[in-house]
């Protein structure tokens, strides 16, 4: 097991990207005392910066590099030390040019930005180990070596003729012949059945509609494409040194470029970065989400549990459509902490110090353009300081009794552009049933399929699209198990390749719901459909037929007038759900809480007024997080670990401010 860790020693990491590289040593000095004023232990180092380590092909220059490490050990800072393959220098591209990438219209990408290199060309990949094995070989027994950062968010992709070679090989070995191919795929429609291996490429552009199975198992190769430019790395880092743990960091948002769940079989860490894009509570609500993903793929992805942690998050601004919102005050303290509430073993920025210029010279910093006679240092300072205070208190395991099925495939399978309806969204679907229960006092964990659901009292499956026969087993274990169940519209349509199960939808769960879905009515973007009992439906509706499901509530008006909406099966002692549209958000809120009490779930803090964020852990620690402009009351006892006050009975948290309640176990 790797030692060494900052968390070993029972703290919480602090810190964040540091880029001494773009600046002269006296502002390393600077930077280190800084650091040390705000209690920082931890920085990620080196992370772009191949072209200083490596000026021209195999002449290395380290000597920059010792001076940082010495300078942060002398200073008692930990390094997360990168490799910088995820921007390879202006020399490896004129020397390879064919390790560029193309994109799926056939234009070979260019130097000038970051990640232009195609992760299946050779050059690439043996450069890459190269610089890796020389870091590794100089500093596998560095005294500030806390772990190895592995390149920068894997997402880039290709199209070029080795890709190509590369997606064929990966295909023969998943389907053995082209017969199995061609089925997985349905070639027979459009006349697309192959009868050669070389037939088979990447979905480039095309003149219409792309075959569905082969995008998606495009998805999948390139992922596994990726990571295995990353386990290659990893390995080599992990002979020259297995007691230093090693990760890489996952891009999270929109873009849902690997799968992050089969990655976290191969990291000691997983590592997210954060950045939500709304500036409303939807930043919160955000932020509460890619916490519970991250715990889920740490605790599940793996097969064995490992620790996760926020590696980057923005100090001060949040990047938004068009502009950069700044921070309210507070909120980044709560942000960060909302974090460590539901397990991440420290709190990481990017970036440390903002740079003069660069693609990112107006990304926000803790020592910004104004230096660090600022808001945002000195409340960086601040929670470098309340970390400290919950020293000993990481990584908790979090009370969670409902579980969310996440599935990187389903989200990619769903984008399909053949669907009855653009925009759906896997993700997205999760994310509101997670919001759904969030704003019911909830707590939820966000759980791959097969995941071991010990403790869950409720799954949720949020347009859980793709269901192969080992999905469909383990939702069917959990619900013969007494389990309950709630299945949104969109989910167990398909298999794992995209092939639709007939028979009336959902294929996978018809007989557990106890309904038939004859059509699908997908509603257009200002279309709600009322529902009886209140409230609406939007993007989606069905025709539903019970098969022995009651109706709870029932489209009123419509086409669908006085059919099914949401329905409830009764399985044994539980009850397995189906919801046919998307409630609006208190619709949805009603009815999870509903679906929760009767599976005997509570929210984690029931006295918790609204707008005050509850986490309770199996540590003892309640964490308490008030959104609110406003001074909230919260029933606790205990000790604040934050202010070291006793809690008698209620706790008072101001505005915008955080709580960390050690409870007195009765
Ligand atoms: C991250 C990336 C960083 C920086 C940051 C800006 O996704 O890893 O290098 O670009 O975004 O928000």
């Amino acid at each position: 097991m790797p030692t060494k860790t900052p968390w070993d020693d029972g703290s919480l990491c602090y810190g964040g990207d540091w880029n001494p590289e773009q600046w002269p040593p006296d502002v390393w000095h600077e930077d280190v005392a800084l650091m040390r004023a705000a209690g920082v232990n931890l920085v990620t180092v080196g992370v772009f910066a191949w072209s200083r380590l490596e000026p021209e092909p195999g002449r290395y220059t380290l000597d920059w590099l010792d001076d940082v490490l010495d300078l942060l050990h002398a200073a008692g800072i930990r390094a997360a030390l990168a490799t910088p393959t995820a921007s390879p220098p202006p020399w490896f591209s004129l020397r390879h040019p064919d390790a560029l990438p193309v994109t799926a219209d056939g234009v070979r990408l260019t130097h000038g930005s970051r990640d232009t290199y195609c992760a299946a060309a050779p050059a690439y990949r043996a450069a890459a180990r190269s610089i890796a094995e020389v870091l590794a070989a100089r500093y596998a027994h560095h005294p500030a070596l806390a772990l190895w950062h592995v390149h920068n968010e894997y997402g880039t992709t290709c199209h070029c003729p080795r890709t190509e070679a590369a997606f064929r090989r990966w295909l023969t070995t998943r389907y053995g012949d082209l017969d199995a191919l061609n089925d997985a795929w349905v070639t027979s429609f459009w006349s697309q059945h192959y009868s050669d291996w070389a037939q088979v490429g990447t979905p480039r552009a095309t003149q219409y509609l792309a075959n569905p199975g082969q995008l998606l198992d495009f998805r999948r190769f390139w992922s596994d494409t990726l990571l295995s430019a990353y386990t290659e790395q990893r390995d080599l880092l992990r002979a020259a040194n297995p007691a230093v743990p090693v990760t890489t960091n996952y891009v999270l948002g929109d873009w849902v470029p690997v799968d992050h769940a089969r990655w976290a079989r191969e990291v000691d860490l997983v590592a997210i970065d954060h950045y939500p894009s709304a500036t409303d509570l939807g930043a919160e609500e955000q932020t509460a989400f890619a916490a519970d993903l991250a715990r889920g793929w740490a605790r599940h992805g793996a097969g064995r549990p490992v620790p996760w942690l926020l590696m980057e998050s923005a100090p001060n601004q949040i990047h938004t459509a068009g502009r950069m919102h700044t921070k309210e005050p507070g909120r980044m303290t709560r942000h960060s902490l909302a974090h460590v509430a539901r397990g991440s073993a420290g709190v990481m920025f990017f970036q440390w110090r903002a740079p003069a210029g660069g693609a990112e010279r107006f990304h926000s910093a803790v020592v910004s353009h104004a230096g660090a006679d600022t808001r945002v240092f000195r409340k960086a300072a601040d929670l470098g300081a309340a970390l400290g205070r919950l020293a000993g208190t990481a990584p908790g395991r979090v009370q969670a009794a409902v579980a969310i099925a996440y599935d990187a495939a389903s989200g990619w399978a769903l984008r399909h552009p053949g669907m009855p309806r653009d925009a759906l969204d896997h993700p997205g679907e999760a994310a509101a049933v997670h919001r759904a229960l969030w704003h019911a006092g909830v707590t939820a964990d966000v759980v791959p399929p097969g995941a071991p659901l010990d403790g869950c009292r409720l799954l949720v499956l949020p347009a859980l699209y793709l269901a192969s026969d080992a999905t469909v087993d383990w939702v069917r274990r959990h619900v013969h198990d007494g389990g309950h169940l709630l299945v949104t519209w969109l989910s167990g349509v398909a298999d794992e390749h995209a092939r639709v199960r007939l028979g009336g939808y959902p294929g996978a769960y018809r007989d557990l719901l106890g309904v038939r879905v004859e059509q699908f009515h997908p509603l257009a973007d200002d279309e709600h459909v009322p529902l009886s009992g209140g409230g609406t439906g939007r993007i989606w509706s069905e025709t539903v037929h019970p098969a022995g499901a009651e109706t709870i509530s029932a489209y009123a008006g419509g086409v669908l007038d006085g059919r099914p909406a949401i329905t409830r099966n009764r399985v044994g002692d539980a009850y397995a759900w189906y919801v046919s549209t998307r409630p609006d958000d208190d619709t949805y809120r009603r009815l999870l809480t509903e679906a929760a009490g009767l599976a005997g779930v509570a929210p984690a803090c029931p006295g918790a007024p609204s707008g005050v964020e509850a986490v309770r852990r199996q540590d003892g620690l309640l964490y308490l997080l008030n959104h609110t402009d406003r001074p909230q009351r919260v029933p606790a006892a205990g000790l604040d670990l934050l202010t070291g006050a006793t809690v008698d009975g209620e706790l008072t948290v101001a505005p915008g401010g955080v709580a960390v309640v050690r409870e007195e176990i009765p």
